[in-house]
């Protein structure tokens, strides 16, 4: 099988020079190029429609990234932003009070999100996350918290302690998804002190596979939060208004005390939810002060509504994982097929591609070499993160892309083969 040639990404790179004389490290966190593989993927991009991206050097991939999450329909989806501009032309979004769709966007999310009664919105999934944490805090009168998953980028939880001091964390404890025994003996030493149990209900560790709950672990989380008092939170930043409309919670059938939502809410208008029973949620009203300049601006209640009106209309969801596992039962067999070591974890909505750790390490130079070959072929992948899948890939989309992962798997199996 022959390697697919390099892309051209001079653009990107210049941008890039020009950046880290502007910006420290060029570009932020999760976007640095050694969190893709360096030389190899654009840096910068130009434009997106449905489920294409195009770079600045006018390379066009098909993407499986959705934006780290938030693009549930696709980019630029016309609905979306059409009601975004007539707001933003008739009404206006920005002002010092609050407009009344946060009432409606309340209303929706407590029809459809099983724990949800009273919400609070704000911008990002961190705000959220962290918010989700003062309240339960508050309500119990207690300090320490479990934790389970990626939760963003704030003192308690962000894995590079840089700049942070140890009071801000020393306080909260981390278990792995689907270990109940850790989560056990924590609660055994901290129970009493313990605020909030926050994880993923579905699990998606940074970096590693993808695991679903094991029969029984949710509902035993969830014993142990009542046997404890402790808040059971869900963050549902990924999973909400992608597993299903009502989550991961809605399901799977156990359901937390809080939820964090995000992301997909509003395919790519920066919102975030804490939605909750009404008992701990108004620890948010007596005791907290949550407030940002940005936190009431309409144009994203605008999107969320629009975005979940389609939703339901289009039935968007069961149309995802009616692909969606299509495309994983064909990633699967083409992955038998090689025998490379390439594994595939996750469910129809969010799937991963990653490879069996050996102790030569060569797992590293099968994932470089396959994920190079993707990009270069034009599938926008990470060896670092899993994939989305949108509602705007098409059966055609993906037939292409199987196409692709079975080259590129073929490619690293004549590379690896002695
Ligand atoms: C599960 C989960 N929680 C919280 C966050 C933080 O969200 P944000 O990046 O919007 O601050 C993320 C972001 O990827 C996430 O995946």
């Amino acid at each position: 099988m022959k390697e697919t040639d390099n892309l051209n990404i001079s653009n990107s790179l210049k941008l890039f020079e020009e950046a880290c004389a502007l910006i420290p490290g060029g570009v932020l966190g999760a976007r640095r190029p050694t969190d893709f593989i360096t030389g190899e993927y654009p840096i910068f991009l130009e434009s997106g429609k449905g489920c294409r991206l195009y770079d600045v050097d006018g390379n066009e991939f098909i993407d499986f990234l959705c934006g780290y999450g938030p693009i549930i329909l696709g980019y630029r989806e016309k609905e979306v932003d059409e009601a975004v501009y007539k707001q933003i032309k008739e009404k206006g979004f920005c002002f010092s009070l609050t407009q009344k769709y946060q009432n409606i966007l309340a209303k929706k999310i407590a029809e459809l999100v099983p724990c949800a009664e009273m919400s609070i919105f704000l911008k990002t999934g961190s705000d959220a996350t962290t918010a989700s944490i003062r309240i339960a805090r508050a309500y119990t009168n207690r300090t320490k918290v479990m934790r389970c998953g990626y939760h963003g980028w704030h003192d308690w939880c962000v894995e590079m302690k840089g700049g942070i001091p140890s009071k801000f964390y020393e306080d909260v404890f981390e278990f792995e998804y689907n270990n109940l025994k850790q989560l056990e003996d924590l609660l055994a030493a901290h129970g009493d002190e313990t605020a909030a149990i926050i994880m993923t209900p579905f699990g998606h560790p940074n970096h590693q596979k993808m695991q679903i709950p094991n029969p029984g672990f949710l509902e035993g989380v969830r014993n142990l939060s009542d046997r404890y008092g402790a808040v059971l939170i869900y963050d549902e930043i990924r999973t909400g208004f992608r597993l299903s409309l009502g989550g991961a919670q809605d399901l799977y059938g156990v359901y937390p005390d809080i939820s964090v939502l995000g992301k997909a809410i509003a395919n790519g208008y920066a919102i975030s939810v804490v939605t909750g029973k009404k008992d701990v949620m108004m620890a948010a009203a007596e005791k907290l002060f949550i407030s940002s300049t940005f936190f009431p601006n309409s144009e994203a209640f605008i999107a969320a509504l629009k975005t979940i009106e389609i939703l339901e209309r289009d039935n968007v969801l069961a149309e995802i994982w009616k692909k969606g596992e299509w495309f994983i039962e064909k990633i699967q067999e083409t992955i038998e097929n090689h025998d490379v070591g390439a594994e595939l974890t996750g469910i129809a909505p969010m799937f991963y591609i990653t490879f069996k750790k050996d102790e030569s390490g060569s797992y590293k130079g099968k994932r470089k070499d396959f994920y190079t070959q993707m990009i270069r072929k034009g599938f926008f992948f990470t060896p670092y993160h899993h994939a989305y899948i949108c509602y705007r890939h098409t059966q055609e989309d993906l037939n292409l892309t199987l196409t692709a992962i079975d080259e590129s798997l073929e490619f690293v199996k004549k590379k690896y083969q002695n």
